[in-house]
């Protein structure tokens, strides 16, 4: 066969100038102190190849000298008696900071309100919203008197003493788990929710009824992260430095904006956060530490979503369990999720087919949008 000269040295040079800039752009990559592109290959290659986090070792461990610290803070405002003597289907905590009042009220109104679902949906729910203290001292006694106000009228705070910043955002989650475990150990389900997410709670309590009757346990479900790499860009908000986590990759956790966990699992995740290090911020990191302590996985659902919002459509309505983003359309939302003609829709099978074909249409299509995966059409 023949093949021109020139050609061959052509193809040659080509490719002698890719080497060199593939190889120039991994020493300007090298040079950058975090690389961010080589720790997200890495991960990746975690994400796929590693299933165990068996690295995750007792270095998180506190030593025994430690463990009294963890007692915690105190309480400036309790409800004790929120669970006594019920048989409560879901223990629901909101994380919400003192200034929210506002998303409070729209919560307490729309997916959030007891009453609503104890008459409607037939089940008890308990909503309580998780809190710390004002940030600011000069604002904070003014702020403590009008949340002790809006208690009184709603009685659903609770609060413990820690200024409510982001980074103790862990703190706010052990005092969901120690309240679980201190008043309302008998609680089937534990959710921890944001305040700017909607819950559909129709479909929630369907879906956690029919858990409960076959009596699951070691149950964890959510918008899962499997095998993320933490941060170790220091300008970064979730910035883990390598003496507080030294491993490439986090174990699985659900994201902290809205997850349910089994009352079984609420008592492992409290004895492990009790031996670990609280350090670590973020927390729904810190709680998928705990869980991978007592060997607890989580499994995904395709209609939680972790950043992602709701396509507005009654076919997705139908089927959406969570959806991140939302406090102006909270009544509209709730009105769609309460509505029964937009509940009936699938109920036919003719309904069923156009909600498969509109639902794959909306989910699937090639651009970028941040909602349910393409996956969740064929649930
Ligand atoms: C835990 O892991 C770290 C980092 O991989 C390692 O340096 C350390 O020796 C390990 N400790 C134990 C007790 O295995
Ligand atoms: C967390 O709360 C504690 C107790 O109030 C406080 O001393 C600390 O400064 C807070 N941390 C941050 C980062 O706000
Ligand atoms: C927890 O870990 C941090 C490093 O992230 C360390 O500085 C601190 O001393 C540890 N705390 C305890 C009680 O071991
Ligand atoms: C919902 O569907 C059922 C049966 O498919 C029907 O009897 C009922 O009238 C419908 N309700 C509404 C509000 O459309």
């Amino acid at each position: 066969m023949y093949v021109n000269p020139r050609r061959v040295r052509k193809c040659q040079f080509v490719q002698i100038c890719a080497t060199c800039f593939i190889l120039s752009l991994m020493m300007f990559w090298g040079s950058l102190e975090e690389n961010i592109i080589v720790s997200h290959m890495k991960s990746y290659s975690y994400r796929y190849l590693i299933n165990n986090y068996a690295f995750v070792n007792e270095s998180l461990t506190l030593n025994r000298d430690n463990l009294d610290r963890i007692a915690g803070y105190w309480y400036l405002i309790n409800h004790k008696e929120k669970c006594q003597d019920q048989d409560v289907l879901l223990l629901l905590f909101v994380k919400t900071s003192p200034e929210n009042r506002h998303r409070r009220d729209k919560i307490r109104q729309t997916w959030g309100n007891e009453k609503y679902i104890r008459s409607h949906l037939n089940a008890n729910i308990k909503t309580l919203f998780a809190l710390g203290q004002e940030r600011h001292s000069a604002q904070r006694e003014q702020m403590q008197r009008r949340l002790q106000m809006e208690d009184k009228q709603y009685g659903d705070l609770i609060q413990q003493e820690f200024l409510d910043s982001f980074y103790n955002l862990t703190h706010k989650l052990l005092l969901q788990f120690s309240w679980v475990n201190k008043y309302c150990p008998h609680a089937r389900f534990v959710m921890s929710a944001d305040d700017d997410i909607f819950i559909h709670m129709p479909n929630l309590v369907e879906y956690l009824q029919n858990l409960a009757q076959i009596g699951v346990q070691d149950f964890w479900v959510g918008y899962v992260h499997h095998g993320s790499p933490p941060i170790r860009d220091k300008t970064s908000k979730y910035y883990v430095p390598y003496e507080m986590y030294p491993w490439p990759a986090y174990p699985d956790y659900t994201a902290g904006a809205a997850y349910v966990i089994s009352g079984d699992v609420a008592a492992k995740v409290y004895d492990a956060s009790q031996t670990l290090n609280t350090s670590l911020y973020i927390d729904d990191v810190f709680m998928g530490l705990c869980a991978n302590k007592m060997g607890v996985v989580p499994q995904y659902h395709p209609f939680f979503s972790g950043e992602g919002k709701v396509i507005y459509h009654p076919c997705i309505f139908n089927k959406m369990m969570t959806s991140h983003g939302h406090v102006e359309d909270l009544h509209y939302l709730w009105k769609q999720a309460t509505d029964p003609k937009v509940r009936n829709i699938s109920s036919s099978f003719g309904g069923r087919i156009y909600c498969r074909i509109v639902n794959i249409m909306l989910l699937c299509r090639l651009h970028y949008q941040d909602t349910y995966p393409c996956m969740a059409a064929f649930t």
